[in-house]
């Protein structure tokens, strides 16, 4: 199969940020993208929106599409890959961010020597900032590889990983907007706890987040401790700070918690 169309199956939350992306951001022509969604309501609303087209069934979307992605839950993606087997031609991409679904399966669910990239995003991939771990079958070429990373673009940035890290990707990076909002959601109250209205203390840690973020960007060979003890001055008030969170287990909480969304990860996909 030669052409250019990209489909999508799967118009939820994921789904639709993935086509407004693709379509918007990276300017594909939106008459060579394909929706899908078994909502008929979602789909076309988002089709209209776009102006991309709207498939009435999974083998139009099937039979026209080189790369198609795959954006249902993991509970629903073996009875699609059943219901396409049939339909699927060689050289297609089949490019899936089901949380815990593993390219193995993707592949015994498909004809023999499917192209199969497993991807896992996280929810700032809604505003184009967020992380995707991507992973390829064996069948996938590296430049079909890197046609999937040009697309996912519009959502934020790619690292490639090896699949077995897939679990420790959903750990850190899929989980990670939760520690993040944790963290400034504790900051907030402690704004609040050392006289500050609440919506100023909020003001103030969002910026505080995104300011210290934008360093460590704009200097990324530096590491977080070099731009930590930059601010550390002899008995100051960080190194008071620091020797309260040294003394709690900040670290240790941290790591730990990161290792039990990893474990969690793996026996959800086990199970
Ligand atoms: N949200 C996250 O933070 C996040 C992070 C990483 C990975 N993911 C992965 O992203 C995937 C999508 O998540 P989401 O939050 O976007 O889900 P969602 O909002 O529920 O969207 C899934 C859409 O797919 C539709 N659908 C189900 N089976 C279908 C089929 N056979 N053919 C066509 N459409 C079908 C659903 O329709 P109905 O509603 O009618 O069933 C729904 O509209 C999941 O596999 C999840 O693991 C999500």
């Amino acid at each position: 199969m030669e052409n250019n169309k990209i489909g999508l199956i799967g118009c939820g939350a994921m789904g639709s940020a993935l086509a407004k992306g693709i379509v918007k951001k990276v300017g594909i022509d939106p008459s060579l993208v394909y929706l899908y969604d078994l909502n008929r309501e979602r789909l076309e609303d988002l089709a209209h929106e776009l102006n991309t087209v709207g498939a009435n069934d999974l083998d139009e979307l099937v039979s026209q599409c080189r790369k198609i992605f795959i954006a249902v839950k993991p509970q629903d993606i073996e009875s699609l890959l059943y219901s396409i087997k049939d339909m699927v031609q060689q050289g297609q991409i089949f490019a899936s961010i089901a949380a815990g679904i593993t390219i193995n399966f993707i592949e015994s669910c498909l004809p023999p020597d499917s192209k199969v990239i497993r991807l896992m995003p996280n929810t700032p991939c809604l505003l184009g900032e967020g992380t995707i771990a991507i992973s390829s079958g064996e069948n996938v070429l590296p430049e079909e590889r890197d046609d999937i990373i040009d697309l996912l673009k519009s959502m934020g940035k790619t690292i490639r990983i090896p699949e077995y890290l897939m679990d420790a990707a959903t750990g850190l990076s899929g989980t990670g907007p939760a520690y993040v909002f944790l963290f400034i959601e504790t900051m907030i109250d402690a704004g609040v706890a050392v006289g500050f209205r609440r919506d100023v203390a909020s003001e103030m840690v969002i910026q505080n987040i995104i300011g210290s973020a934008r360093m460590l960007q704009d200097n990324n060979r530096q590491h977080p401790a070099e731009l930590r003890n930059s601010v550390t001055s002899p008995a100051g008030t960080t190194t008071a700070a620091m020797h309260v969170l040294e003394e709690s287990g900040f670290r240790s909480c941290l790591l730990k918690s990161v290792i039990a969304a990893t474990n969690q990860a793996e026996k959800l996909r086990r199970g």
